[in-house]
């Protein structure tokens, strides 16, 4: 494996963090880099928001569902996708700017993708890190307390630090059942890989004290209810259209 194949699977998230400080030339130079990620016609249409203030992050641990991270590692960043510049520059070129869920999807995707490379950077310098998904589940009071003007829409937390835990890496799907030639499997052939991915999965969540448990079942409960349905409201009031 060369180094960024060895990197990129040496992935695991780390939720205990040891309390050291970021480097903050390691933010600078990993923001940089992660900013060469490929983006919709160069639209960039994303920003990083540091929270450094404890009271906040007291907070936001609440606000995520009770996730002490949050408050614990080095560094906590909110992941934004930011359509404010587009706006901004079309109102002063005296043109309209119309969103709708075209950009909402490229503020998504554009900001996701810098996320990723993000992490990477971090990861190559030996911090550990936990994507905060929790932010989106009470996002109007999260949004309120990070004061993001319209058109920033916060996707999803980012806690960077010194890692103090060693997690076993969590399996992944197999390879036949993400990449496909030429024709997408048949139902049969997709159940017949995920039963064999289950039983890798149970393995797993046995050995982390979890009897019982597999990677389909956790699946079917995951949605087999509508959440976070406040979303849409959330963001529509911040002058995204999902339409
Ligand atoms: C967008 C996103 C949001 C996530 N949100 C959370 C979160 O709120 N809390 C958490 O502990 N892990 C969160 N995770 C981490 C995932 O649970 C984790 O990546 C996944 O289970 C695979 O495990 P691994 O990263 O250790 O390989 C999130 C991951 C992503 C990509």
């Amino acid at each position: 494996m060369n180094p960024t194949l060895s990197l990129m699977s040496a992935h695991r998230t780390i939720r205990r963090f040891a309390d050291v400080p970021l480097d903050e030339g390691d933010v600078e130079r990993a923001v940089a880099a992660a900013q060469h990620a490929s983006t919709s016609s160069n639209i960039q249409a994303y920003s990083l928001l540091r929270v450094r203030d404890e009271a906040k992050r007291e907070e936001l641990v609440e606000l995520t569902g009770g996730q002490p991270q949050v408050a614990q590692a080095g560094g906590f960043f909110v992941v934004c996708g930011d359509q404010r510049r587009h706006a901004l520059v079309a109102g002063r070129a005296g043109r309209p700017y119309e969103p709708n869920l075209e950009t909402f999807l490229l503020a998504v995707v554009d900001a996701s993708l810098f996320a990723q490379n993000l992490v990477l950077a971090f990861e190559s310098f030996g911090y550990g890190i936990c994507f905060i998904g929790g932010l989106r589940n009470r996002l109007p009071e999260a949004d309120r307390l990070l004061a993001l003007p319209e058109h920033v829409l916060p996707l999803y937390g980012l806690c960077v630090g010194t890692g103090a835990e060693e997690p076993r890496r969590r399996p992944r799907l197999p390879l036949e059942a993400v990449l496909f030639d030429e024709r997408y499997p048949s139902d049969d052939e997709l159940l017949r890989q995920l039963d064999r991915y289950d039983a890798v999965m149970a393995d797993y969540y046995a050995e982390r004290g979890k009897p019982g448990y597999d990677w389909s079942g956790g699946i079917a409960r995951k949605f087999a209810r509508r959440n976070r349905e406040h979303l849409r409201g959330l963001y529509e009031s911040k002058g995204a259209r999902l339409e």
